[in-house]
């Protein structure tokens, strides 16, 4: 990176279930720039339900991105400005997500349909925030041609006000997959994302799908602006110790010195009465490649749900893990 180059905008992908607020503050203690994304909410679920739950998060894990689904564009502005309120740095619209339960309420990946209806919702929240709002989106759905489907999409969210387009590079397929499925088996077009970003140089374009390691996210950014990463960067969260050094010219962080801080911010949970396998979840991974994973995870599969697991289940999950800490 020159001095004359914007920083690449590195993030991690919204998965339900998977990044929530625990998750996002061990990726933070990992990576101090990579912008991290909510799980979704949806816009109702905003408006009507217990939002300490839905949207609470650390001080820490800025900066960071609400991601919302819904298709009502008056819903999605007061969800928005809710969010806008509680400090997200962004607010994201689902344009991707195929499950069932997502397509009765009309929303995530059935949209790529309604292009102008995603813009109107990108106009209304646009107008209810002062934070960037930006859609993550397939190239497509269905027997749609993605040449014209992601490019009539990415003109009217833009003309709309969308500033930033994590785009999902494949298709998904509406019926039929199950969203697994929609995650592996539809073939990724990588080409077309980065046509979409010469076509549209002053967009924020950022590639998203099968980016498996820092390596690939480099050639990734020869061609856009940004990458978004999400099994990867949740399966083997390792990976993200290096992505300041890499792409930001940050310091490299250790490893083991940041799971000591996700250590004392599990016992301040524990404190709280979360219990240890919610915190102790997005681990699992933490340690692939390395003596005694194996061990690490099968000890903390068996024993972190239980009732009353406490803070020893991970030291001593950890102890099988040959560990170095940084000088002190
Ligand atoms: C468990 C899981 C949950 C996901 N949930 C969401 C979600 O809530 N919103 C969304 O836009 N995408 C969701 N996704 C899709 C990811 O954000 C991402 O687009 C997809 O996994 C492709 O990127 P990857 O190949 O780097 O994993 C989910 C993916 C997974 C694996």
């Amino acid at each position: 990176m020159t001095a004359f180059e914007p920083a690449p905008l590195i993030s991690i992908a919204p998965m339900m279930d998977w990044t929530d607020s625990h998750c996002r503050v061990l990726h933070r203690l990992l990576t101090a720039c990579a912008r991290l994304y909510t799980e979704m909410v949806t816009a109702d679920a905003v408006l009507h339900g217990d939002r300490t739950r839905l949207l609470g998060f650390d001080p820490s894990e800025h900066p960071v991105a609400l991601q919302l689904g819904g298709s009502e564009p008056a819903k999605l502005a007061e969800a928005a400005r809710i969010g806008a309120d509680l400090g997200y740095d962004e607010i994201n619209l689902n344009v991707g997500c195929p499950s069932d339960r997502v397509q009765s309420g009309r929303f995530g990946a059935c949209l790529m349909q309604e292009p102008a209806l995603v813009a109107d919702c990108m106009a209304a929240m646009a107008k209810a925030v002062s934070v960037p709002v930006t859609v993550k989106c397939r190239i497509g759905v269905d027997d749609q041609d993605p040449e014209i489907a992601l490019r009539d999409l990415v003109r009217l969210c833009a003309d709309a006000g969308a500033s930033i387009f994590a785009v999902h590079a494949r298709k998904a397929w509406l019926q039929g997959l199950s969203p697994k499925e929609n995650r592996e088996v539809p073939p990724l077009d990588y080409d077309l994302v980065y046509r979409i970003k010469r076509e549209n140089p002053r967009l924020t374009i950022v590639l998203n799908g099968g980016v498996q390691s820092l390596d690939e996210a480099a050639t990734h950014l020869a061609h856009v602006d940004g990458v978004m990463l999400g099994r990867a960067a949740y399966q083997n969260p390792a990976m993200l110790a290096g992505l300041d050094a890499r792409f930001f010219g940050g310091a490299p962080r250790n490893l083991d010195t940041a799971v000591e801080y996700y250590c004392a911010y599990v016992e301040e949970k524990l404190a709280e009465g979360v219990r240890l396998h919610a915190m102790t979840k997005h681990m699992l991974g933490l340690y692939n490649g390395r003596p005694g994973a194996r061990l690490f995870r099968r000890h903390l599969s068996e024993n972190a749900t239980r009732p009353a697991a406490g803070i020893a289940v991970l030291r001593d999950a950890l102890a099988f893990v040959a560990r170095e800490r940084e000088p002190a």
